[in-house]
């Protein structure tokens, strides 16, 4: 005991520093190793230990005056000729931040946001390094009418200067200057110009005279903001340089704690933001041996003071230990903050009639909370509080609205979809409501296909609605690649499932077009998707991906992976039919396999992903199979006999529920097989047998001909997507304004009999216009719901219903299609009283 005491020190904080040091060693020792020079590289190895001698070994104490300069250039004296080689694995992200930065300033300028030739200031350029490595992504002579890289380091400012001379880009000026006092007008002509103007004006935009009045339009900081002592100077300077449009881009190391964030609603997400304690305590007390300070305020008052774009958070794998750095993109928290802009976004979210701002200094008054989205709420709560509004508030697109991610209604899903692709037919959607250009749909989201085959009809409005956050983000990513992207990169994303690149065009295509979340969501995800190997694939991603590995799975210990294949390249019904019947069809029914698999009830209902409210649907039909007259008439509203309902049921428990359900696969399979070829005309199947769609076999939205039509600039000018229940948004809908809904099988999940679904009627009946109409399919012949239909004003006809042996649709899988139209509002009183309200509330405006 005494002679370990005597050897270690006693005093904590000694402790840690022996600790360090012997990690320091450690992490030179690897240092070495890793570049120890192969043949004629001995370069490489002297700028590492340069590097390692100037920030490990060799005080840098600075002249002992306490001046940054001097501490700076003690630092980086010794190592300006090979700062640029030992920081390509170090500072990483910085090829990302440019990315994506380049890819907002391309869109500003093409949508007329940005009208002259950009300004870009560099604060803690270094040796210019990041705008040398912007020419990988736009030409930095042409695109940028000046760049300013200010550094306080002179001997980074000549390595810079040296740079740009032999590069011979005569638009870059070096400034060697403190950030905190760098002004643009002093350098600018045109922002010398506003300055004036604004001076002139007496319109003192700031109590600091020498505050710029805006004139750059994109400003950076990659791994400077750590370095900077003073740092609120610093960011209240990029405030009052940033131009209205401008974006600022900041890359650099930090570690935060989840109590520090996790009440913000404006942060754009928090995947991987949280970092452990150990590592918390180790970088901040390593980077504070460099000067480097990863105090978590540094990124907080950024978020704080601009409002967030994009955000990421990830870590560099550096020489086996993860060092986590963050990617952030914002813009000026004013952008869309003006109460009338709000309301005009949150007009189109809920149908209201754009009419005029709010006060937000009286506050809403009650006949607007009506009517306001829940996004709308938000912003007005943030903005009273003088916080900037959530992300979704500051992208280009307007498509997303802002929704709690913090939920649990949506965290529940885990980050993952259900449906990767949609299992409705869009084809038989569309002839049977035939859109009109004056149509305002709501429909559930699910993969977005039959959304993107509306748009195709050009409505005025579409909300797609999904409580899943991650089938909304599927929709965006969607979405954001008909915006930005030729027809082979859609046909690798969505037709073949597969795309090798997919995190290239992530960043520098798609992300101006995605709102943080979806953003975050697919950088963390994608690239294991898309860039997965041959058999896997965008398909075989979420809770239906599960269910295509599964029938591979089955059909492969059958045997049956060929005659497959085959069925999948049939050229005639004929052929098709045949190797059904030979092969495919007699296994199936085999009795072992029904017995083993289908037999047994757990595994079919997971597998289908049945809900027991659906599965009593598909039984009580079973057992009532008998009785069912398909020519028989079916009136509108036919009562239903709640006695016979009961006897039955108690029936149905009597026989075997497991047959029922594997009748019902058996009606829903075999006549898709004999009646639809799947190599031209079902892709339904086609996809979940193969795994991706084939160029004469896919969804509409697929075809070159809808690329033309979806890739149009206001393609998607009328689509909101809300993450909700959809009770909630319709709820929130001005009255007698949607034409269309689309409910899907959502009602079969509803408990029979109760309050739920007469709820959700009752709302459908308030947000719908007189004639508006309700399409839903499902699994019962004629479920109960109808019934509630009908006393809730509506009319119910059955336009479809499968008959043994024939198909309803390309898919099959339900048993019925209906359309509900709305006959009367069974709201009279309530509708006209909010109506009143609210032109009450356009005359006080
Ligand atoms: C880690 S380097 C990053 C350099 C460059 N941005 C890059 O990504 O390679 C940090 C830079 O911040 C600069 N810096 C630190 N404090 C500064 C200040 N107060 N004003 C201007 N530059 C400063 C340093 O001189 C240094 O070049
Ligand atoms: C957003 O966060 C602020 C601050 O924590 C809070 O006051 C506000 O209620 C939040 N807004 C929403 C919609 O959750
Ligand atoms: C999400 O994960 C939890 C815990 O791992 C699990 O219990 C739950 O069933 C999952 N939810 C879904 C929808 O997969
Ligand atoms: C996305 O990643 C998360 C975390 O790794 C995972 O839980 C989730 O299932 C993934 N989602 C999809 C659709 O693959």
């Amino acid at each position: 005991m005494l002679g370990l005491s005597t050897v270690l020190p006693s005093d904590p904080v000694k402790l840690i520093t022996f600790a360090l040091c012997i990690i320091g060693l450690f992490l030179a020792t690897i240092f070495v190793v890793a570049f120890k020079p192969k043949a004629g590289e001995s370069t490489t190895l002297q700028a590492y230990l340069k590097f390692f001698y100037a920030c490990f070994v060799k005080p840098h104490s600075g002249d002992g005056t306490g001046n940054q300069q001097d501490a700076l250039e003690s630092f980086y004296k010794a190592q300006a000729e090979v700062y640029d080689a030992t920081r390509v694995r170090l500072l990483r992200g910085r090829e990302d931040l440019l990315g994506l930065v380049a890819a907002q300033l391309k869109y500003r300028t093409e949508a007329g946001l940005i009208s002259q030739r950009p300004v870009w200031v560099d604060i803690g350029g270094g040796t210019g390094h990041n705008v040398e490595q912007m020419g990988a992504f736009l030409s930095v002579p042409d695109f940028f009418r000046a760049v300013y890289i200010v550094d306080l380091s002179p001997s980074l400012c000549s390595m810079a200067e040296k740079r740009f001379a032999r590069l011979g880009w005569k638009n870059v000026k070096v400034i060697c200057q403190d950030a905190r006092k760098f002004r643009l007008h002093e350098h600018e002509q045109e922002a010398r110009k506003r300055k004036e103007l604004i001076l002139r004006g007496q319109i003192v935009r700031d109590l600091d005279e020498n505050a710029d009045a805006g004139g750059a339009e994109l400003v950076t900081m990659s791994y400077a903001l750590s370095m900077v002592p003073e740092f609120y100077p610093v960011i209240d300077s990029i405030s009052s340089l940033l131009s209205p449009n401008g974006v600022v881009g900041v890359v650099d190391f930090y570690v935060q704690n989840q109590v520090e964030y996790q009440s913000r609603n404006y942060t754009g997400g928090a995947i991987d933001r949280h970092v452990m304690w150990i590592s918390r305590v180790f970088w901040r007390t390593w980077f504070e041996i460099d000067r480097v300070n990863l105090e978590a305020a540094r990124r907080d008052y950024l978020e704080y003071r601009f409002g967030t774009v994009l955000s990421i958070n990830t870590r560099n794998n550096f020489f086996g230990v993860k060092l986590p750095y963050y990617i952030w993109v914002g813009c000026s928290k004013e952008t869309g903050a003006s109460s009338a802009k709000l309301a005009e976004i949150d007009a189109a979210a809920t149908e209201s009639p754009y009419l005029s701002a709010l006060d937000l200094q009286t506050g809403p008054a009650q006949s607007d909370i009506e009517l306001r989205s829940k996004a709308y709420e938000s912003a007005i709560v943030n903005l009273q509080s003088s916080l900037p509004l959530p992300a979704t508030w500051y992208q280009n697109h307007h498509w997303r609205i802002h929704y709690d991610d913090t939920l649990l209604k949506h965290t529940r899903f885990n980050n993952s979809y259900i449906y990767a692709f949609t299992w409705e037919d869009d084809r038989a959607d569309a002839r049977l409501l035939k859109v009109r250009p004056d149509d305002v749909i709501l429909a559930i989201t699910s993969a977005g296909d039959n959304i993107l085959s509306f748009a195709l009809e050009h409505p005025r409005r579409i909300h797609a609605v999904d409580l899943n956050p991650t089938q909304n983000h599927l929709l965006e990513l969607k979405v954001a690649a008909f915006t930005a992207l030729g027809y082979s990169d859609i046909w690798k994303l969505f037709g073949e499932g597969h795309h090798a690149n997919f995190r290239d065009i992530l960043i520098n295509k798609l992300s101006p077009h995605m709102s943080s979340l979806a953003f975050q969501h697919w950088l963390s995800n994608g690239t294991r998707i898309f860039s997965a190997n041959k058999n896997k694939g965008l398909y075989y991603s979420g809770g239906s991906g599960n269910a295509l590995t599964l029938v591979g799975w089955l059909f492969r210990i059958l045997g049956l992976s060929g005659e497959i294949k085959k069925l999948c390249a049939a050229q005639t019904l004929n052929e098709q039919r045949e190797i059904w019947e030979r092969s495919i069809k007699s296994i199936l029914h085999s009795k072992i396999l029904t017995w083993t698999v289908l037999g047994n009830e757990k595994w079919l209902w997971k597998a289908l992903g049945v809900p027991p409210a659906q599965r009593d649907l598909i039984e009580w039909d079973h057992n009532n199979m008998d009785d069912f007259d398909p020519e028989g008439p079916f009136a509108a509203n036919t009562p239903t006999n709640k006695k016979d309902r009961k006897k039955t049921s108690e029936k149905a428990q009597r026989k075997s529920s497991g047959h029922a359900v594997y009748e019902y696969v058996l009606n829903t399979f075999e006549p898709v097989v004999t009646t639809t070829l799947l190599s031209t005309s079902n892709h339904y199947y086609l996809l979940t047998l193969l795994g991706h769609y084939t160029p004469q076999s896919h969804p509409t939205y697929l075809s070159p001909k809808s690329h033309v039509q979806l890739s149009k600039p206001t393609a998607f000018s009328g689509l909101r997507i809300h993450t909700d229940e959809i009770s909630e948004v319709i709820s929130r809908m001005r009255p007698n304004t949607l034409t269309i809904v689309v409910v899907m099988d959502s009602m079969d999940w509803f408990p029979p009999g109760g309050k739920q679904a007469i709820k959700q009627i009752r709302g459908l009946n308030r947000a719908l216009r007189v004639k508006g109409r309700v399409l839903l399919r499902s699994a019962g012949i004629e479920p109960w719901y109808l019934d509630v239909f009908g006393e809730l004003g509506f009319s119910c006809r059955r336009v479809a219903v499968r008959v043994p042996g024939g198909c309803i649709d390309r898919v099959n899988m339900y048993a019925s299609t209906w359309i509900c139209t709305k006959e009367v509002s069974i709201e009279h009183e309530d509708v006209k009283a909010s109506l009143r309200k609210n032109s009450m509330g356009e005359l006080k405006i």
